[in-house]
């Protein structure tokens, strides 16, 4: 039978493994967390003259519809999700703003650029555009390469509900001051 080799005899001294694991979590800076009614969805979606539908990227479109045929589901369920998840990065934007601006105007601020798409396991992913990233990483005095998110979300029949966090290397230093 092998033996366990206890912590104290590798090369790696405690302390420094355990600092060392610790500095490669990201701190989390914003959470954000969001449930839509799905029928409002279908609402605003049906409403004539309503721009609702154009807040959708074509990516985010495209892939509503492909998981609807696939599943024989409604669009607004997936649509719905896709809202939570724009609101709830929206919402941990702001946490992690603090005390400092918005960088945007609501007239200025485009939801289409905050794409939640699904890799090919069915897990969704926040993509923010070039520029918001830019815009992102601005407001809070980092790099954009320093910011990653997760994100989880859900739905059935009537609700769907999303959770996002906004995270920053632990190396990071000086948060939430803007240059
Ligand atoms: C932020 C936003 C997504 C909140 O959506 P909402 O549908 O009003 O919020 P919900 O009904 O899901 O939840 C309400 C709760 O969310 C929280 N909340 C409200 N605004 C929030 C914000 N900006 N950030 C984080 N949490 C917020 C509060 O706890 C609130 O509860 P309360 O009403 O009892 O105080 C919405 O106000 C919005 O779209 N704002 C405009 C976007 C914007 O500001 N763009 C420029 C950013 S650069």
């Amino acid at each position: 039978m092998p033996r366990m080799t206890p912590l104290s005899q590798n090369s790696v001294a405690d302390k420094d493994f355990v600092s060392a694991t610790v500095s490669a979590v990201p701190t989390v800076m914003g959470i954000g967390h969001d449930a839509v009614d799905i029928a409002e969805i279908e609402e605003q979606l049906a409403a004539s003259g309503s721009r609702f539908s154009e807040l959708f990227s074509v990516r985010e479109w495209r892939q509503a519809r492909n998981k609807a045929a696939a599943r024989g589901d409604s669009l607004s369920s997936h649509l719905a999700a896709c809202w939570a998840g724009k609101e709830c990065v929206v919402k941990a934007w702001t946490e992690a703003l603090g005390s400092g601006p918005f960088p945007l105007t609501l007239d200025e601020f485009s939801w289409s650029r905050i794409e939640i798409l699904s890799n090919s396991k069915g897990c969704p992913g926040i993509f923010l555009s070039g520029e918001y990233s830019e815009t992102l990483a601005g407001s809070l005095g980092v790099s954009a390469d320093q910011l990653t998110w997760k994100i989880s979300l859900t739905h059935s029949m009537t609700l769907a509900s999303g959770v996002a966090l906004l995270c920053v290397r632990e190396d990071v230093k000086n948060l939430g001051q803007a240059t």
